[in-house]
């Protein structure tokens, strides 16, 4: 009997542990990223929109993701309308929410 409570509760440890893994990119975003790229990607004052941004939307997702970890700033700013810099987010964000951050941001961008 207690092996197989014993069964029982490592199954749901690991239910749970599987669960907290999957990153998920929409509640990333809104947490990290609307604040200056707006509501659904739609731009502020402070950051370009997604919607049809042809660089979220036509480069590979591995040169999203350098952007989002290691962000933009001084000379390598692409958008100089905007003074602020994109900010890195090593650290801040694992692989896995940068990569789930970024595939939710190609969805906006079509
Ligand atoms: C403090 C404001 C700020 C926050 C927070 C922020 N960004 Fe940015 N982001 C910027 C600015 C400003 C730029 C434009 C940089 C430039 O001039 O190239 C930018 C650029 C980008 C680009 C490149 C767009 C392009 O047209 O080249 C991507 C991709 C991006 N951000 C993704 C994100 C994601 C994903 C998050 C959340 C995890 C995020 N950003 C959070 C300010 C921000």
């Amino acid at each position: 009997m207690k092996r197989i409570i014993a069964a029982g509760v490592v199954a749901i440890a690991v239910a749970v542990a599987g669960s907290a893994l999957a990153a998920d990119g929409a509640a990333i975003f809104k947490a990290k990223c609307v604040a200056c790229h707006g509501a659904e990607g739609a731009g502020t004052a402070m950051a370009p929109a997604f919607k049809g941004n042809a660089f979220v939307r036509d480069s590979k997702n591995v040169e999203c993701e350098l952007v989002v970890t290691h962000g933009r700033k001084g000379d390598e700013k692409k958008h100089k309308n905007f003074a602020m810099a994109m900010p890195s987010h090593e650290g801040k964000l694992s692989a896995d929410e940068i990569k789930a951050v970024v595939d939710y941001i190609k969805t906006l961008a079509k």
